[in-house]
């Protein structure tokens, strides 16, 4: 069995006894002394057990359970700041808002051709916590089929049944009064979630005016209210979100896996510094990651790691470092000047992202609004009340919900004509080809309304409200990639500053299924607006406007001309199980980078397909896992025996 990789105190004292003792790490910017200590050098001058690149969302979470033994010398290195103390980042109701500040990467893909030669911005986080830090709070998990087919694809343990110890690892959930539960039509299951983790998960107490009538509407639409953490996640309900009740903050990364072990005299986190490759050596004539190379405020360091290396930059990051590294494909490789070290062209394959379009409605000017923004006077009495009771319009977020079957937007006879789309025959597209089954109730649409405009689509008209009707694919056979550029000129190398080159392929190839399916969810998007109760609230649909009457509306142009990220690309790293079946990927199911020794990737690029579900909650899961399989090496090298080791 696996001991906890909570701290137990006996295991602690256990290995401070039989440990050689710990120097303490000094941290950055503390300590008095003239001149005042350059935290890079003083970073670079430690030798580290393991060295994390990323102190993003999975990054902290294995920084965290590696730390927990005294003795494991662990350094994080993060590009962004840390934005702990940021209302930005921490108040719920500015929910969005560090989209495209300091704290995001502000990526776009390349000029998509089936969107009109658009590009679309890809958010990342880049700040303590990473993504965790700025992303909208929703907290769920996938399907059981979702992470079954991830272990049918040759990932031994990576199945439902496998995870569910992971999903509950991370998690706090705190229970809703009964009269919170009845008032806003909660329906949730206790024994499907952790009580004791550092992720705090909680219900709203204050809802946007429409929260009222989101049930019925769906009820309506014969969709049924069901809880959705069991491993089967359609229906509608109302959000769980990653927040903590006691003073309505932000719950991630930053806050529940690193604030509270900041003091660990092991723990060594340094932000805004930008990691530029893994230095790699021979060992035993093996190529093996032996530290990373790093720039901070200008200067740039080495600095070894002593077990491992671990790769925690995301999705877009993950692939990048690899190839900065000298891993990957050859050809995009050469282009860019850097020497080739191991050869794997999956790297920076296989990305699938979320596609996402809204449609955007006048409400009723007297429908309570979320958006406290529109007014200063209405700003500043609701930071008022947020000050002092932690309650008011700062703690909403959206939160009502649905994941919906295709049969209740497509009927039989169509589904079974995009079935003859797919072209790919590989196990991976067979898998999402499984999923295009119109009998199957798994939620491959999902739906959201917010009585706000999250991203200003159409323009504020003086006294009008809106509400948005979000929606987003969850199985996309649209599949694209994610590499470095080419060398800026002759003599030069690419380098990490210059970002990656994104092309995510919306509904190119097989991704033609995409475009049609995306097309009949409008449809259903639009009845929902149209239904009652929540129609009552609803004036009239101002994006897409409504055609001319006797006119059709052309959704296919609509779903061209509006398609945006949702923001949860995967698969740039993945496991096994890319285009040409149950081949190898970048990493095993171990996480262990193809071809070189002491490198894994733990963040949401190892995920090899991808799941009908919000990312966060499965990524601290990876992390969890992550951590756990790394310290299962640890302890089996040195014969510790509490730790299961496999034969
Ligand atoms: C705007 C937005 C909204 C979202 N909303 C939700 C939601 O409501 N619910 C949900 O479940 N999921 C949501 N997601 C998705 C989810 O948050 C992410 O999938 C998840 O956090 C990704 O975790 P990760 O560890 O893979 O990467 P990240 O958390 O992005 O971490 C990567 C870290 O690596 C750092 N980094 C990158 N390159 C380097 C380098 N060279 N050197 C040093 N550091 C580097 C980055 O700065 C970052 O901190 C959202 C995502 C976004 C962007
Ligand atoms: C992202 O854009 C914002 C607004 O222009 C900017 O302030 C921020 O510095 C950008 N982020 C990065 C990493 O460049
Ligand atoms: C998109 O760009 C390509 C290449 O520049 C061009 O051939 C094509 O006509 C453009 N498509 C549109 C819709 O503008
Ligand atoms: C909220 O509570 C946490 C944990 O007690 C604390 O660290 C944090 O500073 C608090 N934040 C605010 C804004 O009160
Ligand atoms: C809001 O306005 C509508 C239409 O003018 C009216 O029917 C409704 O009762 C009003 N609701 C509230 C809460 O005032
Ligand atoms: C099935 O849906 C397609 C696409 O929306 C439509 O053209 C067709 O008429 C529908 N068929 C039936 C039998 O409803
Ligand atoms: C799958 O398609 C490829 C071409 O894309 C072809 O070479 C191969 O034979 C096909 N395999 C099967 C099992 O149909
Ligand atoms: C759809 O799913 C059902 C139930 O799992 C299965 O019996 C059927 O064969 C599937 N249809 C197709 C076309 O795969």
């Amino acid at each position: 069995m696996y001991v906890n990789t909570l701290c137990a105190p006996f295991l602690s004292l256990l290995l401070l006894l039989l440990g050689n003792g710990v120097e303490a790490l000094p941290k950055p910017g503390g300590g008095g002394g003239y001149p005042p200590p350059n935290p890079g050098a003083q970073f670079a001058a430690r030798t580290y057990d393991y060295i994390i690149v990323g102190g993003g969302t999975a990054g902290l979470v294995v920084a965290n359970r590696l730390s927990c033994n005294p003795n494991i010398k662990v350094g994080v290195l993060e590009a962004g700041p840390n934005g702990l103390d940021d209302p930005l980042i921490y108040v719920p109701g500015k929910v969005g808002q560090a989209v495209g500040t300091k704290y995001d990467w502000n990526f776009t893909s390349t000029a998509q051709p089936i969107l009109g030669n658009r590009t679309i911005g890809w958010a990342r986080g880049r700040a303590l916590g990473g993504s965790s830090a700025i992303n909208f709070y929703v907290w769920m998990r996938g399907n059981r089929q979702d992470y079954d087919a991830w272990a049918n694809l040759g990932n031994l343990g990576w199945d439902f049944n496998s995870m569910v110890p992971f999903f509950k690892k991370p998690e706090h959930f705190h229970v809703p009064s009964s009269m919170d539960a009845a008032d806003f039509d909660l329906t949730y299951v206790t024994s499907d979630h952790g009580l004791t983790g550092p992720i705090d998960t909680s219900y709203s107490v204050t809802y946007g005016g429409s929260h009222q009538y989101w049930k019925d509407t769906l009820n309506n639409l014969n969709l049924p209210a069901r809880d959705i953490f069991g491993g089967s996640n359609w229906g509608v309900w109302t959000g769980l979100t990653s927040v903590k009740p006691s003073n309505r903050t932000r719950s991630y990364s930053a806050s529940g896996y690193y604030r509270p072990f900041s003091n660990r005299p092991n723990l060594h986190v340094l932000c805004e510094a930008m990691v530029k490759e893994v230095t790699l050596g021979y060992k035993y004539g093996q190529l093996t990651a032996t530290g990373v190379r790093f720039t901070y405020k200008g200067s740039t360091y080495n600095v070894q790691a002593t077990e491992e290396v671990i790769v925690s930059a995301g999705s877009v990051q993950s692939p990048q470092i690899l190839e900065l590294s000298g891993i990957g494909n050859p050809s995009v490789l050469a282009a860019a000047n850097i020497p080739l070290k191991y050869a794997n062209s999956k790297v920076g394959e296989q990305l699938q992202d979320r596609i996402m379009t809204v449609m955007i409605y006048e409400i009723l000017s007297n429908v309570s609004n979320q958006d406290p923004l529109l007014t200063t006077a209405g700003l500043a009495e609701a930071q008022a009340e947020y000050d002092t009771y932690h309650t008011g319009l700062l703690t909403v977020v959206p939160t009502d919900f649905a994941y919906v079957p295709l049969k209740y937007y497509l009927n039989e006879t169509y589904t079974n004509y995009l079935s003859t789309l797919v072209t790919g025959n590989d196990s991976r597209t067979d898998n999402i080809k499984s999923k295009l089954n119109y009998t199957l109730e798994l939620g491959s649409m999902e739906f959201v309304f917010d009585p706000n405009q999250l991203f200003p689509v159409v323009p504020q008209e003086a006294g009008k409200k809106y509400g948005t009707v979000f929606q987003m694919l969850q199985y996309p056979f649209s599949t694209g990639n994610v590499h470095i550029p080419p060398a800026p000129g002759p003599g030069l190398k690419t380098d990490s500053s210059t970002p990656p080159i994104i092309n995510p392929k919306y509904y190119e190839g097989d991704g033609v299924v995409d475009m049609y399916t995306m097309a009949a969810g409008n449809v259903f998007a639009d009845s929902i607006a149209k239904t009652s109760p929540l129609s009552q609230i609803i004036v009239k649909r101002v994006f897409p406007e409504e055609p001319p009457a006797g006119e059709q509306m052309d959704w296919v142009q609509f779903v061209k001309d509006a398609t945006i990220s949702d923001w949860h690309p995967v698969g740039t790293c993945a496991m096994r199980g890319g285009p040409g079946g149950s081949s190898k990927g970048v990493v095993d199911e171990k996480l262990k980078v193809y071809g070189v020794k002491n490198l894994r990737v733990v963040d949401a690029s190892i995920i090899p397909i991808q799941i009908s579900s919000h990312l966060q909650g499965t990524v601290y899961a990876i992390a969890e896992k992550g951590a756990n399989l790394i310290l299962t090496d640890y302890y089996c090298k040195r014969g510790i025996s509490q730790w299961y080791c496999p034969a």
